[in-house]
């Protein structure tokens, strides 16, 4: 058994993470072009200006996916460079470079994976209001439907947002992320609700303008694993994981962000605190949200142990145990949630499963012998694989695996401090050199995962 033959092996990016050109060629500005220059947001005031410089290195980045053996390519467009301000008149130059990518892929094999929206909003649409303007969801139909057109002749799998958890969360309610702002849950309901309602009619305008086309969603949500194998602490962990806090921690869960687009209906236990904000209509909308998908992609990198109590939820949450492994931006090392989070995923939702991202941060440097020896993050990946295969053994419809990052980058709030890639970036060099890591992947995708 294992991986299915044709399982996608890939890697992921996004725009600002590693683009760079953040003022070139007629690019509009983001909330991030503007959140990374405001004092003490950034690590060390880090911010994406130049990053990896990939605007102007894409061949030999492809060059260097094509010497792991990555299958595909998971990378986003930058909204305000194709659409300046958000809506409207479009920046030709910026819809090229996209295209010279896409071309430069296909010519070397290399399937492209499109991310419509990963956190650069345009700042001239944040003005508008953002999410919780209603107007947000046909400014991003629009943007759904240029793309669609421009890139579908050559580009079949889109996905249409990453991790509206962390955009909506760390951006809006803990403001730690572009752009930084703290709002009440009355302005929050109706951004979520806005954003889940854009994916809808962004998969719509997918697939009416594209022939062929796959479209799936990135959520994320750390996964709850049980804490025995006993049938009580598994139900445990699947209640945990579908259950919607009462904190404001609804705005990280998984089911909220999921359960509207993959089976139509906000989860109850959300809506018991949470319905007196959602806009008039909202049942309606779910119609829109609601669209088939081909794949229900996931971003993971840990999770949480829960099990049976005597309480009213019926479960509790364990401390990681004491001395678990760390990676450099200290989360837990939880291979299993490799296992769980799809598990529980696929038993709920029913949809081809991809995991669009996972990795570790880790402190790779140069050695003396010119290479970048980062035996954590072989050992990280070839546990959280193994337990991604078991998975697939155990019946979940597992269709790819995409390494976050393709190469060190731009770590949001934590600037250039973390390197989750499998190609190490001396930033002020712009030279790369593929880690271990890198070429010990190259052998797990040329054997279909049958090394680990
Ligand atoms: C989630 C995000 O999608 C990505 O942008 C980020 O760099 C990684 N995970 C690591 O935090």
């Amino acid at each position: 058994m294992g991986f299915r033959k044709d399982f996608i092996w890939g890697a992921a990016t996004a725009s600002y993470q590693i683009e760079g050109a953040a003022f070139e060629d007629g690019k509009g500005l983001s909330v991030w072009d503007r959140f990374s220059h405001e004092p003490d947001k950034v690590f060390d005031g880090h911010n994406g200006d130049v990053a990896c410089d990939h605007y102007h290195r894409y061949e030999s980045d492809v060059q260097l996916m094509k010497e792991i053996g990555l299958k595909a390519y998971r990378f986003s467009i930058s909204w305000p460079r194709v659409l300046p301000e958000g809506k409207g008149a479009v920046n030709q130059k910026g819809l090229d470079f996209y295209n010279r990518l896409i071309d430069q892929l296909l010519k070397n094999d290399i399937r492209p994976f499109v991310t419509l929206f990963h956190w650069d909003y345009p700042s001239a649409l944040q003005a508008l209001g953002a999410w919780e303007n209603p107007d947000s969801v046909k400014w991003f139909e629009e943007y759904a439907a240029l793309c669609a057109r421009t890139f579908g002749d050559r580009v079949k799998d889109f996905i249409t947002f990453n991790e509206p958890q962390c955009f909506i969360g760390l951006g809006y309610t803990i403001g730690v992320h572009a752009p930084g702002l703290k709002l009440p849950d009355s302005s929050l309901v109706p951004m979520s609700h806005h954003v889940l309602k854009s994916h809808g009619v962004a998969t719509r305008a997918l697939r009416s303008l594209v022939p062929d086309v796959r479209v799936g969603y990135a959520p994320c949500g750390d996964p709850c694993m049980p804490a025995s194998l006993s049938p009580e602490d598994i139900e445990a962990a699947r209640k945990a994981y579908f259950t919607v806090p009462e904190n404001q921690g609804w705005a990280f869960n998984a089911a909220w962000w999921s359960d509207p687009a993959m089976l139509g209906c906000y989860p109850e236990s959300g809506l018991k605190r949470l319905e007196q904000f959602l806009p008039k209509g909202w049942q309606e909308d779910l119609k829109v949200i609601h669209q088939p998908l081909d794949f229900y992609g996931q971003n993971i990198y840990n999770g949480n142990y829960f099990r049976a109590a005597d309480n009213e939820q019926g479960f509790e949450k364990l401390p990681h145990p004491v001395g678990c492994p760390k990676t450099a931006i200290q989360w837990p090392i939880t291979p299993e949630a490799l296992y769980w989070g799809p598990y529980f995923l696929y038993e709920r939702y029913k949809t081809p499963f991809i995991m669009t991202e996972n990795g570790m941060s880790a402190h790779d440097a140069v050695s003396l012998d010119g290479k970048v020896h980062d035996p954590n993050r072989q050992d990280f990946l070839n546990r959280y694989l193994l337990a991604f295969k078991q998975a697939a053994e155990d019946g979940v419809d597992i269709r790819g695996y995409f390494h976050w990052s393709l190469m060190d980058n731009y770590e949001w709030a934590q600037g250039y401090r973390e390197r989750f890639g499998l190609i190490h970036v001396d930033y002020e060099t712009q030279k790369r050199i593929l880690k271990d890591s890198a070429y010990w992947y190259r052998g797990v995708i040329e054997s279909n995962g049958e090394c680990l």
